[in-house]
């Protein structure tokens, strides 16, 4: 969750350079390894072709060099951060230079140990993720076994005094369900619940079809939320975002390109969002090789969607564009190919259709009923290692110019057999 009001109370003082402010939110992606496959991921598919990661040196000078560039809040990512063994090291650092730290987790790896020693070392803040309130949802779509194991967890992260978030991605799949995801939030005390309506990004733009919803479902979950908002007042916040494809408009992404967030991979790349990497035609400066400053300042990568030059029309003449920026730069390409085009998101692109042909074809499709699938309805394309390998082959194809719709008749299927249950 990117909460920039915590983040300012935080900010040092920062003499800007050349009239952009800095880097408020830092999201550290420690690794892309993951002990679960979720079909929604919003790691890069092809994550597979970067293995190295940065050592526990070359983290804290990336933490040294946001701080003083005025980064305030810290997002501790992935893949699974716990996979990393330095986490604490890195979390004690974050405490010492004055960070908000949040650690973003699937809970695996969560001891009650490694509690103790996060809280010790000064972790502010732990986002827990569930896939569903129901064990057979949340296993089917993370592909694993962990529904009792995060239930346990948020246990472990209330008795420990850590304020949570529960982070549920919404999709077709568990929209019906939101009143009992909303229960199970209050039942473990957390402060916040995130419900996610999926962005299609990443693997959850490889399953767009298994997983878009129809416009009913999210009609009537969000007059849930509204009722429940009524009910439960402050005692836990919720957020519910309808996903854009359902508008007209476009939304602000990432607050503008290059305007307060930074992304760090696990391989040192710096991205302007989680998804930027999928973008052709940039190169992603690295922190290995460049200072965190010259990375926000002077880079191509970082200066590319900045302010209005760039913008083609109808977003150039567009008396709205100070408002939504054009939209994501990302979807502009997935659904366009070209990422300086308008967010097709809006009405006014016009490749509007595109986004309207998805909601359409998901209303035909209509709600489906639970995990199991219609017979000719593709089975859900999970990620894991060999599937990512596969699929990265289709990527390379798409970044050289060759649109090419990953298919699941390209991936293992071993996975996807719990999608037939
Ligand atoms: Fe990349 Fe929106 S996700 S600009």
């Amino acid at each position: 969750m990117t909460d920039l009001s915590v983040a300012a109370q935080h900010m040092p003082e920062h003499t800007a350079q050349s009239g952009i402010g800095p880097p408020l939110w830092l999201l550290a992606e420690l690794t892309y390894r993951c002990p679960l496959h979720c079909a929604f991921c919003y790691n890069p598919v092809n994550y597979t072709d970067q293995q190295s990661e940065l050592d526990t040196a070359q983290w804290l000078r990336v933490l040294r060099e946001a701080r003083a560039l005025g980064a305030a809040q810290l997002g501790f990512s992935g893949g699974e951060p716990l996979l990393r063994d330095d986490l604490e090291e890195l979390v004690a650092e974050a405490r010492q230079l004055g960070f908000y730290t949040n650690l973003i987790t699937s809970g695996v790896g969560l001891t009650d140990k490694r509690l103790g020693v996060l809280k010790d070392n000064g972790l502010d803040h732990i986002q827990l993720s569930f896939q569903d309130s129901t064990q057979q949802l949340n296993d089917f779509l993370s592909s694993t076994r962990t529904f009792d194991l995060k239930n346990r967890v948020a246990r472990s992260i209330k008795a420990h005094g850590f304020p949570m978030v529960l982070n549920c991605v919404l999709h077709r799949y568990n929209l019906p369900h939101v009143d009992k995801i909303i229960d199970m939030a209050l039942a473990m005390g957390a402060e916040y619940l995130e419900l996610a309506n999926t962005q299609y990004y990443g693997w959850a733009h490889t399953n767009r079809a298994q997983l878009m919803p129809t416009e009913e479902q999210l009609r009537e979950a969000e007059a849930v939320v509204e009722r429940y908002r009524k009910e439960i007042g402050n005692r836990c916040k919720i957020f519910f975002v309808v996903p854009d494809y359902f508008e007209t408009r476009p939304k602000r992404c990432m607050n503008g390109w290059g305007s307060v967030f930074l992304g760090v991979a696990p391989d040192g790349a710096a991205l302007p969002c989680h998804s930027a990497r999928s973008l052709p035609g940039l190169t992603f400066p690295n922190v290995r090789d460049m200072s965190i400053a010259d990375i926000w300042h002077k880079s191509d990568a970082f200066n590319r969607f900045r302010g209005f030059d760039w913008m083609k029309e109808p977003c150039r003449s567009c008396e709205e564009k100070t408002l939504d920026l054009g939209g994501c730069r990302c979807q502009a390409y997935l659904l366009t190919q070209d990422p300086a085009n308008a967010d097709p998101v809006c009405d006014k692109s016009p490749h509007h259709e595109s986004v309207v042909r998805v909601v359409r074809e998901a209303a035909q499709r209509g709600a489906g009923g639970g995990v199991a699938l219609a017979p000719d309805e593709q089975p859900v394309i999970f990620r894991n290692d060999a599937n990512s390998r596969k699929l990265s082959g289709q990527i390379s194809g798409q970044i050289s110019g060759q649109p090419n719709t990953p298919t699941p008749a390209a991936t293992d299927k071993t996975s996807d057999q719990g999608a037939r249950r």
